[in-house]
């Protein structure tokens, strides 16, 4: 009883120690975005430079990029990790599930998910978030994936949120 009360605490705490980490890094790229995005207007430039630095800079980012909405197309566009589908059949995946319905998906579990489509088979989880022009209009979905087991949940929803407002001014 002592033993099972302790273990359940201790993960409790490492939970909240796993979160408070993933705050701080969230914050501290936000801090270093702010200052490189200033040196280009450039879409595509900002675009690349906010993969770049997510992916070398958060824990158990496998594969960080985006696929471009070019009509009814998803195509990818900037990323980093292995060599990813070039264009995602149109309204399957977690990526169209995105477009289709206007918000963050998160996905704990790939295998789960009707549809998904696995460019690496190594992938266990998934965030996919719209990104925005200026008019409010979806351009593009930037997409992450994990080896890890749920490795995305409502920090990330939200950082990441504040992280592509910051690509369009
Ligand atoms: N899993 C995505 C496809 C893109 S890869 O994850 C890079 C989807 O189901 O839309």
């Amino acid at each position: 009883m002592t033993h099972s009360v302790f273990t359940g605490g201790k993960q409790n705490r490492d939970l909240m120690v796993d979160k408070e980490k993933k705050i701080k890094r969230y914050s501290r790229v936000r801090k270093q975005l702010t200052e490189l995005l200033s040196e280009s207007d450039d879409s595509l430039a900002r675009m690349a430079t906010v993969i770049a630095l997510l992916h070398h800079k958060m824990e158990g980012f496998f594969w960080t990029g985006y696929y471009f909405l070019h009509g009814d197309r998803l195509v990818v566009g900037p990323y980093q990790g292995p060599v990813a589908c070039q264009e995602l059949e149109k309204g399957k995946g977690v990526c169209w599930t995105a477009v289709n319905r206007d918000k963050t998906i998160v996905v704990e579990d790939v295998h789960k998910f009707p549809g998904h489509i696995a460019c690496d088979a190594r992938s266990e989880s998934e965030i996919v978030v719209p990104v925005r022009d200026k008019k409010n209009k979806i351009v593009a979905v930037l997409d992450i994936d994990s080896t890890r087991h749920g490795n995305f949940d409502e920090t990330d929803t939200a950082e990441l949120e504040k992280i592509v407002e910051m690509i369009f001014y």
